[in-house]
C-alpha cells in the first residue's frame, strides 16, 4: 500500500487496463511474464501492487491490541462478545503468533458466557452464533483446560432445545428464534467433532440440499437468493458429513466461479453485488471444500488476483477492511487472512475456520 501513490480513481483505472491486458495472455498464474507485457507501460504502472506483501507485523499489533481489550471492543457487539475473542485470536493464529498466552483470559471470560451451549455475554441466553464463536475459540487455544471446559451432554441439550418445530433437518438460531442454515452448519459440524448424538443429524444434508437454488448457490431457508455466507455453511456441513453429493456440485461451481470478480480480483456474496474481502472466506473456502469432498482437484479460483485485492484491503497500520474507503475490522482481517491461509498451505481447517493442527487435537481429545 505504502509504494502506490495514486488516487482511488487512478487506481481502478490502471486496475481495470492490466485485467483487459491480462486476459490477452493464458498465463496468469504462470511465473513467466511475457516480454510484451513487461514492456507495456500499464503493466509497468502495475508492478508496484503486484509486489504488495501481507502486512504481518501490523497485523498482529492490530489483532493483540483487541483481543486483549475485550471490554473495549464488544460495547457495540454486546450479543456477540465470543466473537470479539474468535476473530482476532484466528487472525493470530493463522499469523502464527503463540495464542497460548491468552488462555487464562479467554477460559476466565468465556465460562461467564456458558451455560451448555454460550450466551452473547455474561447473563445472556444460548444463542447458537456465539455458541460456535465460543467453542471454535477453545479449539484454537487446544489444551485440556479449553476442552475440558465444555458441556457435551449441556451442548447436546441444548441443540435439541433449537430443533425447528416446522422442518425436518433445520435448526433455529435460539429458542424461538430464527431458522437459517448456518444454525444447520453449527449444529452439524459440533456434533461430528464432539461426538454427540448422531441422531442430531438427521434429515440435515436433505434440508440444505432443498436450500440449493436455480443458480447453484445456497440460500439462508428454501426459496431465498444464493449466498456465499449461507452456501459456505450449508456446502460445508454436507462435506463434514461426507455427504457433499446430496447437492448439484457442478451447479455450485459454476455459480462460484462467477462469484470472483474480473476487475477487482475479490468475491462478492452474490450476483450483481460488490466484492468484500470477507467473501475471500464464505466463497474462497468453497474452493477447498470441493477439493475435500473429491469434486474437484485443481484450483479454479485465481488465486494471484484474490491475493491481490486482499493486499489492496490492508490498513497500513494493521488490519483489513471490507473494501478501499472502508476502515479495518477484527471480522474483515479474520476472514481476509482465512481466505489468504486457504489458498496458500494446508494451514487452516476449511470447514472448521480454526488450524488443523488444533481440529487433529480436539478429535484425538474425545476420541
Ligand atoms: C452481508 O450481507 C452478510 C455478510 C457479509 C455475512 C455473510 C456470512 C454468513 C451469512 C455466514 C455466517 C456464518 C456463521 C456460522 C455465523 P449483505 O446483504 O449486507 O451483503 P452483500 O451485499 O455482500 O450480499
Ligand atoms: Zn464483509
Amino acid at each position: 500500500m505504502k509504494q502506490v501513490n495514486r488516487t482511488q480513481n487512478e487506481q481502478n483505472q490502471v486496475h481495470s487496463a492490466i485485467a483487459f491486458i491480462r486476459k490477452q495472455y493464458e498465463c496468469i498464474e504462470s511465473e513467466e511474464v511475457p516480454q510484451e507485457l513487461l514492456d507495456n507501460k500499464y503493466y509497468k504502472e502495475y508492478e508496484p501492487l503486484d509486489k504488495l506483501e501481507l502486512l504481518t507485523d501490523q497485523h498482529i499489533k492490530y489483532c493483540t491490541k483487541r483481543l486483549l481489550n475485550i471490554g473495549y471492543s464488544i460495547l457495540y457487539l454486546d450479543v456477540g462478545q465470543p466473537w470479539c475473542i474468535y476473530w482476532p485470536l484466528n487472525a493470530l493464529s493463522i499469523l502464527q503468533e503463540d495464542v497460548s498466552k491468552y488462555e487464562h483470559k479467554i477460559l476466565q471470560y468465556l465460562e461467564k458466557c456458558k451455560i451448555g451451549g454460550f450466551g452473547g455475554g455474561p447473563y445472556q441466553y444460548e444463542h447458537l452464533a456465539p455458541t460456535y464463536s465460543s467453542l471454535l475459540s477453545l479449539f484454537i487455544i487446544a489444551s485440556p483446560a479449553s476442552l475440558g471446559m465444555i458441556d457435551r451432554k449441556g451442548l447436546e441439550k441444548f441443540f435439541w432445545s433449537v430443533q425447528d418445530p416446522n422442518e425436518k433437518g433445520s435448526y433455529l438460531m435460539h429458542v424461538n428464534g430464527e431458522a437459517d442454515i448456518r444454525a444447520v452448519y453449527i449444529v452439524v459440524i459440533m456434533v461430528v467433532i464432539l461426538k454427540l448424538d448422531p441422531k442430531l443429524l438427521d434429515g440435515c444434508a436433505e434440508y440444505i440440499a432443498s436450500c440449493q437454488t436455480y443458480e447453484g448457490g445456497i440460500g439462508a431457508v428454501r426459496y431465498s437468493e444464493a449466498h456465499g455466507g449461507y452456501a459456505f455453511c450449508g456446502y460445508a456441513a454436507l462435506v463434514c458429513m461426507g455427504k457433499a453429493h446430496y447437492i448439484d456440485q457442478e451447479k455450485l461451481l459454476n455459480w462460484l466461479v462467477n462469484r470472483q470478480m474480473e476487475k477487482e480480483g475479490g468475491f462478492n456474496g452474490r450476483t450483481n453485488k460488490v466484492v468484500d474481502a470477507c467473501y475471500s472466506f464464505w466463497q474462497g473456502a468453497i474452493f477447498n471444500l470441493l477439493q475435500l469432498s473429491g469434486y474437484l482437484n485443481e484450483q479454479l479460483m485465481n488465486v494471484y488476483e484474490l491475493k491481490t485485492y486482499i493486499h489492496m484491503c490492508q490498513n497500513p497500520t494493521g488490519g483489513i477492511f471490507d473494501k478501499p474507503s472502508k476502515s479495518p475490522d477484527t471480522y474483515h482481517t479474520c476472514y481476509g487472512l482465512s481466505g489468504y491461509s486457504l489458498t496458500d498451505n494446508n494451514f487452516q481447517n476449511p470447514i472448521y475456520n480454526v488450524p488443523n493442527k488444533c481440529i487433529d487435537f480436539v478429535q484425538k481429545f474425545f476420541q
